[in-house]
């Protein structure tokens, strides 16, 4: 991008375009958490959001960020047809001023275009054009090669073509995206995202103070999550390895001035509780609170879920459950298992609120047997899945929603029902859903 482009595309003083990258269905709360930092114009994409910001602005949020992915910074723009059109333009472009030819790097594409039908070939001109560039045009001396690294680059570059717009962007992050928050043990088996499950936690609506239980806890993301949230951390103020830093345009100073601004208080106590039936995910939860600074606001246990009963010295709040679904678990096993936690929850933890995630066309799932009040489709990696919320209320549903719609709590969503339990249940009664045959796991590996 020329200077003069540049400014077109900067109409407030110092403030700069990017664009951030989340998953799917996050959209709408980047947008929040970036008008929460102070970012102007943002604009809601797919799966991403672009927004205005100063310095200070954008490094408040880069410290801080849960629901971002990467952050880009838009270099150049403009318009090509075909492979060789990208060239001639590329070739021109004031690279230097963004990329340090002597550092590796690699790039990464992005193509919605008929005149450009190979993604890969579109990639390798541009490839060729930052070699060529470098060879012929970079100001103070040439350099005869550049070092692509593909597996750890120390500068990201994205080229996104759509029709005959080409835009390309430096990643500010680089190789490590911001869901590696470095707290995750390396032992821990099919932990979610934590990006997903910090996005999941606000999508049920829980925000710090609220009681948190995760009961089928693995490697612990979702307590660990919270923890950080509530103790109000910069979470990503100690990274050294983001593209950002080795840019002319970082600013140390600044940098470092904005972490010691963050937040000081420290959080001394806060009800998140994690438990596993399994001892070695257990182990791997402690271990991962221990690295995250968070012994002393969050509580790992064994437990078996379908035995446990509410905590009694906090306030009802959220149980968020990722159960098993099923690489490891036998059909039959899956349906008592779903039958059970459906069960759990509408005998034992009425007057809370449930959030449970599991695979869209998972059959089990209609063995829980409650409404939910919401249902959120999210991606987990590869896999499609429901983010389905529930009131737990003791009851007729219709008695419930009554007072709901009394209180001035409209139920959200088409799929709207909430969750009775039986009535005259009460608490300590002999619990009547039936027992899965699944079993808490011995020495497994
Ligand atoms: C998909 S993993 C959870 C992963 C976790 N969210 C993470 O990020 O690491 C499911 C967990 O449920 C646990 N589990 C299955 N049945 C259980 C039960 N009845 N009570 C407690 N935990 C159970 C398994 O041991 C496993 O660790």
């Amino acid at each position: 991008m020329s200077t003069e482009q540049e400014q077109e595309t900067q109409p407030q003083a110092g403030v700069t375009r990017y664009v951030v990258r989340t998953l799917m269905g996050l959209e709408p709360q980047v947008v929040s958490e970036l008008e929460e930092y102070g970012a102007v114009e943002v604009e809601l994409g797919r799966r991403s959001a672009a927004f205005g910001a100063t310095k200070t602005v954008l490094y408040r949020y880069l410290q801080s960020t849960r629901f971002a992915v990467r952050v880009l910074r838009p270099i150049f723009e403009f318009k090509a047809k075909g492979p060789d059109a990208l060239h001639a333009t590329a070739v021109q472009l004031d690279w230097g001023r963004w990329v340090d030819p002597r550092r590796s790097m690699a790039l990464d594409v992005t193509v919605n275009s008929e005149d450009f039908p190979h993604d890969q070939f579109a990639m390798f001109r541009l490839k060729d054009a930052l070699s060529d560039h470098f060879k012929s045009f970079a100001r103070g001396g040439s350099v005869s090669h550049l070092d692509i690294n593909r597996t750890n680059p120390e500068q990201l570059i994205h080229l996104h073509i759509a029709g005959d717009q080409v835009t390309i962007s430096l990643d500010l992050i680089g190789k490590e995206a911001l869901f590696k928050r470095g707290y995750r043990a390396p032992r821990a088996r099919a932990p979610l995202n934590e990006v997903l499950t910090a996005g999941l936690l606000g999508l049920a609506g829980w925000r710090p103070g609220e009681t948190l239980v995760d009961p089928m806890c693995g490697s612990g993301t979702f307590a660990i999550e919270a923890g950080l949230w509530t103790a109000g951390v910069p979470i990503h103020a100690g990274r050294r390895e983001w593209t950002l830093f080795g840019m002319p345009s970082f600013d140390a100073d600044l940098w470092r001035t904005v972490g010691e601004e963050a937040r000081k208080e420290r959080i001394e106590r806060a009800p998140i509780l994690a438990s596993d039936w399994n001892k070695h995910p257990v182990g791997d939860a402690r271990e991962s609170v221990r690295k995250a600074g968070l012994e002393h606001l969050v509580r790992v246990e064994v437990a078996d879920f379908l035995e446990m009963r509410p905590p009694r010295d906090t306030e009802p709040g959220l149980v968020v459950l990722n159960p098993p679904y099923g690489q490891r678990v036998h059909a039959d096993d899956l349906e008592h298992l779903y039958g059970g936690i459906g069960g759990a929850l509408k005998h034992r933890w009425s007057g809370w609120r449930a959030a449970l995630l599991f695979p869209k066309d998972l059959d089990a799932q209609h063995r829980i047997g409650l409404k939910p009040r919401v249902k959120h489709t999210v991606m987990n990696g590869p896999l499609t899945c429901t983010w389905a919320v529930y009131d737990l209320f003791k009851g007729k549903r219709a008695d419930y929603l009554a007072g709901d719609e009394r209180a001035g709590h409209g139920v959200e969503g088409s799929a709207a029902e909430g969750a009775a339990t039986d009535p005259g249940s009460e608490e300590g009664e002999t619990v009547r859903f039936r027992r899965p045959r699944v079993q808490v796991p011995k020495d497994e590996d």
